[in-house]
C-alpha cells in the first residue's frame, strides 16, 4: 500500500506566473511546466500527491494529469536517485561502442538497467535516440549531455558525480 504523502509547490506565486502565461480558458496547458516543476520539488519524481495537487490547481481531472505525466519519458512515475543516468540505446550509439557505457556503469557504481544503487545517487535507464547522434554514443545525466563517451570517459563522469556527492552529501 501506498505511503500517505502530501505536496505542495514551495511558491505558489511562481505556479500563478506559469499559469498566466496561457491565454485565457486554456490555463490548463500549463500541465506540463507544472509537471516539471512538481518534479523538480519532489526529488526528482511524480508521486501521487504531485499529481493530485496540480490537478486541483488546473482544476483538472487526476487521472487526466496522470496519463498525461505517463506519456512523456522525462517525467518520473516512480522514485529516482539523485542522478538520472539515461543511456541512448538507439542504433547510432550502438554502432558506436555503447557497450562500454554500460560495462562502465556497472564496474563503477555496480548497477544495471533499471536499477538505482544503495545509496539512492543513481538510477540508470535506457532511452531511445537522444538527438545528438552526431556525437554518439551519448548519455544523459539528468539535465546534460555527455557525448562522444568510451569507457574511461564514462568512468571519469560517475567518479566525479561520487565525489562531490562525498564532498556534499546533504545534497543528495
Ligand atoms: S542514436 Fe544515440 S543520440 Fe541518436
Amino acid at each position: 500500500m501506498e505511503e500517505y504523502e502530501k505536496f505542495s509547490f514551495k511558491d505558489m506565486d511562481a505556479v500563478r506566473k506559469i499559469i498566466a502565461k496561457y491565454p485565457q480558458g486554456k490555463q490548463r496547458s500549463a500541465v506540463m511546466p507544472l509537471l516539471w516543476l512538481g518534479q523538480q520539488q519532489n526529488n526528482n519524481w511524480i508521486s501521487n500527491a504531485v499529481l493530485s495537487h496540480i490537478a486541483e490547481v488546473l482544476h483538472m481531472n487526476t487521472a487526466h494529469v496522470k496519463e498525461i505525466a505517463e506519456f512523456y519519458s522525462m517525467f518520473h512515475s516512480k522514485k529516482v536517485g539523485k542522478y538520472l543516468v539515461q543511456i541512448c540505446r538507439t542504433v547510432v550509439c550502438a554502432l558506436c561502442q555503447n557497450q562500454m557505457i554500460y560495462k562502465a556503469i556497472r564496474d563503477t557504481i555496480g548497477i544495471d538497467v533499471g536499477e538505482t544503487s544503495e545509496d539512492e545517487l543513481f538510477t540508470v535507464v535506457e532511452v531511445e535516440c537522444l538527438g545528438s547522434c552526431i556525437n554518439a554514443p551519448v548519455i544523459m545525466i539528468n539535465d546534460s549531455y555527455y557525448e562522444h563517451l568510451n569507457y574511461d570517459k564514462t568512468v571519469e563522469i560517475l567518479k566525479e558525480l561520487q565525489k562531490k556527492q562525498q564532498s556534499h552529501p546533504s545534497n543528495v
